[in-house]
């Protein structure tokens, strides 16, 4: 096989290669013309944002701080609405509160939002009652209903996810330069949502320690702690549509390279990870952080094969490794793969997504996944990367600010027939608000406790 990384690259030179999970348009005209207007438009990201985060992730590679990425499976372009973007970054804010208490590290919050709009599909085609159509790929690509004409690709739809990206990253930057983020706003103090939780008072409990440790901190000090009145949030999604990641890839002045604009983190899925496929030739010449999602059917040489593609420089921050091995897998597939990078002696950030690899159906074919085993495949990747001398640098989840019930389990005990209440989700089951500040607050507990300290009383 030729090595891709030899050849000259440029934002379009995946059109050379085999690709998988790509829509095909009945009407080449219409999408010509849509992706025309997407790459004349302003870009969503600058590059100046994109380098502080891939900064930022090069000091989490080396322990000095945590990424924490969590959002919806897959936006809808009707959940753009102020209620649940505000819920989204309460939750990202909230959670990353406890985990910086509990790991004792600056905590980098990446949404799943602002163009997380296109889902891979295991089957390009659904059949019910003997009518088969094209799968639902996605807000970006077509319609979940099942007609005809709501699944066929529709070129307008680019347009639609790309000016929907844009009013949503317009409110969350509006939130944060607003005060949002600032970590005297009480947003992060509100826990009303948990009010009714088993583990409310817990909650309660370690962030009222966290609030006295800040006015401890400010009265020795003398003044606000200025380093909490600002937190960045960066924006993520699967580069998965190339021709609208194309679309978005663009030169800046006084930078070498190319950057995708669209988002500032975009990911490589596992079933777009072929070595020599459209996405990885894609992905190697874009000057983004990248991230990888790496399942039960990575092995170690396709791996390194990876690494040496996407970040032949071993670049600081350039790559991030995403696990999703599911809570039976991790024990026996996480280790060979840890052993071969270490071997490399390259750098990269290590996350565990406990989400993907815990999904089943109930016996009335909702998809779910439950608490338990999330956490335990957590609690799992946080100990093998010890015992390897790696380190766990990041969690990964499919979570939503609002009261679904998608996924089984937590202290509230969500049951099967519970699900049916509020399942909303188009794809993935999601942790709910409860469910995921539960989460954070086991992470954040275990944690403190590895570390030789109290989390809470
Ligand atoms: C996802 O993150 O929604 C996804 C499809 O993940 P994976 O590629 O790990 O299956
Ligand atoms: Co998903």
């Amino acid at each position: 096989m030729e090595r891709p990384s030899s050849s000259p690259w440029s934002p379009s030179s995946w059109r050379t290669r085999p690709a998988t999970q790509l829509p095909s348009y009945e009407d080449a005209q219409a999408l010509r013309a849509a992706l025309e207007e997407v790459a004349l438009l302003p870009p969503l990201v600058t590059s100046w944002e994109v380098e502080r985060l891939k900064e930022q992730l090069a000091e989490a590679a080396q322990g000095r701080r945590f990424l924490l990425q969590g959002g919806d499976c897959a936006e809808s372009l009707d959940q753009c609405r102020a209620e649940a973007i505000t819920n989204k970054l309460k939750i990202l804010l909230q959670m990353s509160l406890i985990l910086t208490y509990g790991l004792k590290r600056r905590v980098i919050r990446v949404g799943r939002f602002a163009g997380q709009y296109a889902k891979p599909r295991s089957e390009d085609s659904e059949t019910r009652d003997g009518v088969t159509l094209p799968s639902y790929r996605g807000d970006l690509i077509n319609h979940a209903e099942f007609e005809a004409a709501a699944r066929a690709p529709d070129p307008a739809l680019l347009l639609d996810g790309y000016q929907h990206a844009a009013l949503t990253l317009n409110f969350i930057r509006s939130l944060v330069e607003g005060g949002f983020a600032d970590l005297h706003h009480p947003e992060y103090w509100d826990l009303g949502f948990v009010g009714h939780s088993p583990r409310a008072r817990e909650l309660q409990d370690m962030v009222e320690s966290i609030a006295d440790s800040l006015r401890f901190l400010e009265s020795l000090a003398d003044t606000r702690v200025g380093e909490f009145s600002r937190v960045d949030f960066f924006t993520s999604h699967e580069g998965l549509h190339l021709p609208y990641e194309q679309a978005q890839t663009r030169r800046v002045p006084r930078r070498e390279g190319w950057y995708n604009l669209g988002t500032h983190f975009p990911w490589l899925g596992m079933r777009t990870a072929q070595v020599g496929g459209a996405h990885v030739e894609y992905f190697r010449g874009i000057s983004n952080p990248v991230a990888v999602k790496v399942g039960p059917t990575m092995t170690p040489d396709w791996l390194l094969d990876l690494l040496e593609v996407l970040d032949p420089d071993d670049e600081p921050g350039r790559l991030t490794l995403i696990h999703r091995f599911g809570h039976q897998g991790i024990a026996t597939m996480l280790p060979p793969l840890l052993a071969a990078v270490r071997e490399s002696g390259r750098r990269v950030l290590w996350c565990c997504d406990p989400m993907h690899g815990n999904t089943e159906t109930t016996a009335n074919g909702l998809k779910t996944r439950r608490f338990d085993n999330i956490l335990s495949e957590l609690e799992q990747a946080f100990e093998i990367h010890a015992a390897e001398g790696s380190f766990l640098g990041g969690v990964h989840f499919e979570l939503s600010g609002d009261n679904v019930t998608e996924c089984i389990g937590g202290a509230r005990g969500l049951s099967e027939v519970d699900l049916s209440r509020a399942y909303r989700s188009r794809v993935d089951p999601r942790l709910n608000y409860e469910q995921a500040m539960e989460m954070a607050l086991l992470i954040a507990r275990k944690m403190a406790k590895a570390n030789g300290f109290h989390a809470q009383s």
